[in-house]
C-alpha cells in the first residue's frame, strides 16, 4: 500500500512548462489513494489550466488569495490546515526566490509561510538559472529552513540545453514522495545489496544465466533507501530503473559481483544476498565464438565463490541477510541455508510464488522462528522485510 494514501497533499504549481507534468502527477496521487487539492500561481495557469487539474484530481482548484469560496475567505490557512505535506512541482527559481525571502503576494505563496505542514519543492528551470549564485543561495536557504528538496535532474531541456534543471518525472516525484512518508528506520545504517542474476560466459556471446528478474531486490533497495539507509546495490543485468538514493553498481559474473559487493563494504552495517548468483561458471571461457559441431558438447563447470557466507564468515560481518527461492521444502532448506551460512535472518520464498512477477510470498526466518508475511506487491513486502530487518538490529543493539 502507498506511503501517500489516505494523506491531503497540497500540490502548488507555479509558471514553468514543466506544469504539464503536475498534471500527471495528480493523476497519480490520487490513483495512489491520495486526496489531492491543487494549488495554482498565476504563472502556473498560463500552462495548464485550472480545469485540466480540477477533473484529474477530483477537488476545487485554488489560484486566488481573494477566492470567496472559502466561507471564511482564508484558502491560504485552510488549504494547508489539515494538509499532510505540500509539494509544489514545478517550482521556478522566482518561486524559490520568493520562498527564501517570506515573500506571500499570492495564494502560494502565502499558504507557503502560514503553513506548519512538511514544504518540499521540486524545482524546474534552465540549467544556467538553476545554476546561477542567487538560486543557489536561495536553495540553501530554503534548505536551512527546513525545506524538502526533490531533484532536480540532469538532461534535455525544454529551451534544447542540456544540463541541470530539469523537474524530476511524475512517478520519481511519486516515488520520493512515498519515500518521504516511510518512518526512517534504518537512518544512518550503510546497506551493501545484490540483486539480478549473473551471467556467466561460456563464449564471446553465450553464458549461464538464471530468471531472476532484480524485483524483488530492487523493490528491497528502494525500501532501504526509504527507511533512511546509504544503499549500494550490487547487480546483475536487469532492465529496472534505479530507485531513487540508491547507488547502483553493474556487475555481470558471480566473480565481478563479488568484488564489486568487497569494494563496497567497508562501513557496512547490513549485507543482503538478493541476487541469484550462479553456483558455477565454465572453467574456461573461449576466446571466439564456439562453432557447431555433430559432437555433443561437454563444458566442464567450476563452482563460483559463495559470497554471502564469505561475507558472513568476516570478523567484522555486517548483519547478514540471505534470500533463498526454492521449488519444494521451503522450511527445510531456508532454515538450513540460515544455518550452513551462519546468517541471522533469511528470506525464503517458493519459486512458484514469486519469481518474475510482482507480487510475493515470503516468510523470514531467524532465531525466533519463522514469520510469513501476507502476500502483497513486492514493494509492499520489501517494506516488511525492512521492518523485520530494523526490528533483528534494534534487538541485538546493532
Ligand atoms: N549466494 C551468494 N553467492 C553465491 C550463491 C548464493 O551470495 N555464489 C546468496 C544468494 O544471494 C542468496 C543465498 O546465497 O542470498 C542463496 O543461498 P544458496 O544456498 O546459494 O542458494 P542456491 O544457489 O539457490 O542454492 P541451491 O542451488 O543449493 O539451492
Amino acid at each position: 500500500m502507498s506511503t501517500v494514501r489516505g494523506r491531503k497533499i497540497v500540490v502548488g504549481v507555479t509558471g514553468g512548462v514543466a506544469a504539464y507534468k503536475a498534471a500527471e502527477l495528480v493523476r497519480l496521487l490520487g490513483k495512489a489513494g491520495a486526496e489531492v487539492h491543487v494549488v495554482l500561481s498565476e504563472g502556473g495557469a498560463r500552462f495548464v489550466t485550472a480545469v485540466t487539474f480540477q477533473a484529474l484530481s477530483g477537488n476545487p482548484v485554488w489560484t486566488d488569495l481573494w477566492d470567496a469560496r472559502m466561507p471564511n475567505n482564508m484558502a491560504h490557512i485552510n488549504l494547508g490546515r489539515d494538509a499532510d505535506a505540500i509539494l509544489v512541482a514545478p517550482a521556478t527559481a522566482d518561486f524559490i526566490a520568493r520562498l527564501a525571502h517570506g515573500m506571500a503576494d499570492d495564494l502560494l505563496s502565502t499558504l507557503c509561510l502560514a503553513r506548519d505542514v512538511p514544504l518540499i519543492v521540486a524545482p524546474a528551470m534552465n540549467r544556467q538559472m538553476w545554476e546561477a549564485p542567487p538560486t543557489r543561495r536561495n536553495v540553501e536557504a530554503i534548505r536551512a529552513d527546513g525545506v524538502t528538496v526533490f531533484g532536480p535532474a540532469a538532461g534535455e531541456q525544454a529551451c534544447g540545453e542540456v544540463g541541470m534543471g530539469r523537474m524530476l518525472e511524475a512517478e520519481e516525484l511519486l516515488e520520493q514522495l512515498e519515500g518521504f512518508f516511510v518512518p526512517k528506520r534504518l537512518a544512518g545504517r550503510k546497506v551493501v545489496m545484490t540483486a539480478g542474476p549473473t551471467f556467466e560466459a561460456i563464449d564471446p556471446v553465450r553464458g549461464i544465466t538464471n530468471i531472476s528478474s532484480g524485483k524483488m531486490g530492487y523493490a528491497l533497495a528502494r525500501a532501504c533507501a526509504q527507511a533512511g539507509a546509504e544503499v549500494v546495490l550490487v547487480s546483475g543485468a536487469v532492465a529496472l530503473p534505479v530507485p531513487a538514493g540508491v547507488q547502483r553498481v553493474l556487475a555481470t559474473s558471480a566473480l565481478q559481483m563479488r568484488t564489486a559487493v568487497l569494494e563496497a563494504l567497508p562501513g557496512a552495517d547490513v549485507f543482503i544476498g538478493v541476487a541469484a548468483v550462479a553456483d558455477y561458471r565454465p572453467l574456461e571461457t573461449a576466446e571466439h565464438k564456439l562453432k557447431k559441431s555433430g559432437d555433443t558438447l561437454t563444458l566442464t563447470l567450476t563452482p563460483n565463490p559463495d559470497i554471502l557466507a564469505e561475507v558472513a564468515a568476516r570478523p567484522d560481518a555486517p548483519f547478514c541477510v540471505g534470500f533463498a527461492a526454492e521449488s519444494r521444502d521451503l522450511d527445510a532448506y531456508a532454515e538450513g541455508k540460515r544455518r550452513n551460512k551462519r546468517l541471522p535472518m533469511l528470506v525464503g520464498n517458493l519459486v512458484s510464488d514469486g519469481m518474475g512477477g510482482d507480487d510475493n510470498t515470503v516468510i523470514v526466518y531467524d532465531d525466533a522462528g519463522r514469520h510469513p508475511l501476507p502476500r502483497a506487491a513486492k514493494a509492499e513486502v520489501a517494506q516488511g522485510i525492512v521492518e523485520h530487518l530494523a526490528g533483528l538490529l534494534a534487538a541485538a543493539g546493532r
